[in-house]
């Protein structure tokens, strides 16, 4: 209705035409006539016109054939009808059938402008109303189709729970029917009744104290009984008067994504230990690197030592041999003699465990059983151990295969481990570091075999006081000992090289009852 409005008078009388058009050109309106109903038909039927006058009675019809043109087509348009006669029936008739208004001939100027700008802004607000209408409607229709197609469950809830509204995706994510969710709240939903009834608190909070909306993520339960994660975005609803008298959500069922997160933590938990481990086991083969090059270097001096000393002792052990057979008959001094001679005795086996030192590796490795090589070492350490009031108990594995080994050398490693435990226990009874006296005073050694997987187990233990906690990191190295002058040290250090040479371990630890307990691993 921009421009001019377009105005088309009816009338049969061509003057009152004439002067209606004459006046209303002058008001800014653009006119048209038409002087029969057939005329003016013809003409609203190929012309738009904002505003018909048209007069009721005419000669051969009425201005209600015009009316009812109009409303057959629903051409959009406002009538204003003119009478002559002023029957209120006329009248009323043709408000009924939609006119506007109606003016009663004759007619002052002033009161045919008055109607028709009358008519006019009520169609121009009517096409207003129709526009706000249409958008109206296609927002909704928007609205709907978003709700309807989107793949995140919408719901609208009231205060108290209850489940008001729900999209389709929504009745996807839970399994339940729209008829279904009619009677049910949030807090059916929930995975037991003690998460239902925390939520019916948070939401009593939500309600109360109003606080600015984050994301809440939980769990719920399906229909099917599967338990699903959901991540619920959501918003206060509120009515006119900004009471909150719901809450308006978005939902997403992330199981999939918090399945992957788990998956994901898992294995990075697992790579986590895996190179944990990996650390540890460089570390130690880096420890058993550096001690048996410690162990090399130092039984090659050893040995150099050794030989320096074995020639002159040599000559005295000859010596101190003619000099016995030449002063046989003088007492003194063959006591003192022998005295010399078990002296250079010790010498000797001191020079002997020196030269061990230096991997004693000339024997050739044979298929033998360790069992056996156990239980001739507990023989030959029976008297021993008999004058020490010293048990000893074998417990040896019959599954325990034969392995390559070198027999001599690890007879000196059993008896090694013997020696120590035995001289752990006759030493000074520390009764104070013991729990059970009882335990204590029954000294015991006991040598256990067994397999697993392919790996043999030996296990020395005694029940003797077991090793410092500040010495076991040592007691492998060479020359580490605790036994002030009585011992040399390299005892467990040639145990240790003995043991490398047949690509094992040794681990020394206590026991929960205090004594030692040493471990050796040998490979199948
Ligand atoms: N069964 C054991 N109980 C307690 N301590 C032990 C035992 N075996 C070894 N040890 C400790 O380890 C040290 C080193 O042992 P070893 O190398 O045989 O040398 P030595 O016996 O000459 O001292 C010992 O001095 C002792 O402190
Ligand atoms: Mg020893």
């Amino acid at each position: 209705m921009s421009s001019k409005p377009k105005i088309l008078i009816v009338d049969d009388e061509p003057r009152m035409c004439k002067s209606l058009e004459l006046i209303l050109s002058r008001h800014n309106y653009q006119i048209e006539t038409a002087n029969n109903v057939k005329s003016a038909i013809d003409n609203i039927s190929h012309k738009p016109f904002d505003l018909i006058l048209t007069d009721i009675v005419m000669d051969d019809s009425d201005g209600f054939q015009v009316m009812d043109h109009i409303n057959r087509h629903n051409i959009d348009t406002v009538v204003v009808m003119m009478t002559g006669y002023a029957s209120t029936d006329t009248a009323v008739e043709a408000l009924r059938k939609g006119a506007y208004d109606y003016i009663r001939k004759p007619f002052e100027t002033e009161e045919v402008i008055n109607t028709i700008e009358n008519a006019l802004s009520q169609r121009r607000l009517l096409a207003k109303q129709k526009e706000a209408e249409e958008e109206l409607r296609e927002s909704e229709q928007r609205f709907r189709t978003l709700v309807e197609t989107i793949p995140h469950g919408i719901q609208e809830i009231d205060t108290d729970g209850k489940i008001t509204f729900a999209n389709p995706a929504h009745h996807k994510i839970w399994g339940y029917s729209e008829a279904e969710f009619k009677d049910k709240t949030i807090y059916d939903l929930a995975i037991s009744d003690e998460a239902g009834k925390e939520l019916r608190e948070y939401i009593k909070y939500l309600v109360t104290d109003q606080p600015e909306p984050t994301p809440w993520f939980g769990q719920d339960r399906k229909k099917d009984g599967q338990i699903i994660d959901v991540q619920v975005d959501w918003n206060y609803k509120k009515d006119k008067d900004d009471k909150v008298v719901g809450f308006i959500s978005i939902i997403s069922d992330i199981t999939e994504r918090k399945k992957t997160e788990r998956l994901l933590n898992e294995a990075r938990a697992g790579l986590e230990r895996e190179v944990e481990e990996r650390t540890a086991d460089l570390r130690k083969a880096n420890e058993q690197l550096i001690r048996s090059e410690r162990l090399a270097a130092t039984g090659q001096l050893a040995a150099s030592i050794a030989h320096e000393i074995n020639s002159p002792l040599q000559a005295i052990n000859v010596l101190l041999g003619s000099m016995g057979k030449q002063y046989r008959d003088d007492a003194h001094l063959t006591e003192n003699i022998d005295i010399l001679k078990q002296a250079s005795g010790n010498i000797r086996d001191t020079v002997r465990s020196l030269q061990d030192l230096n991997r004693p590796g000339t024997e050739l490795k044979q298929p033998a059983n360790i069992n056996e090589i156990i239980r001739q070492t507990a023989t030959l350490a029976r008297n021993l151990l008999k004058r020490n009031r010293i048990g000893i108990q074998l417990d040896l594995s019959d599954a325990v295969p034969n392995i390559q080994l070198s027999p001599q050398q690890m007879y000196q490693v059993i008896l090694n481990l013997i020696n120590n435990s035995i001289e752990s226990m006759t030493g000074q009874p520390d009764l104070q570091n013991r729990t059970n006296r009882e335990e204590y005073l029954r000294k015991e050694i006991r040598i256990a075999s067994k397999i697993e997987s392919d790996h043999i187990h030996v296990i020395v233990s005694d029940t003797g006081p077991g090793i410092p906690d500040k010495d076991i990191q040592y007691i492998f190295d060479p020359f580490f000992t605790s036994k002030k002058k009585m011992g040399l040290g390299v005892g467990l250090s040639n145990c240790y090289g003995i043991v490398e040479e047949h690509n094992g371990t040794i681990v020394a630890e206590n026991n929960s009852d205090g004594g030692a307990v040493i471990t050796i691993t040998l490979p199948v």
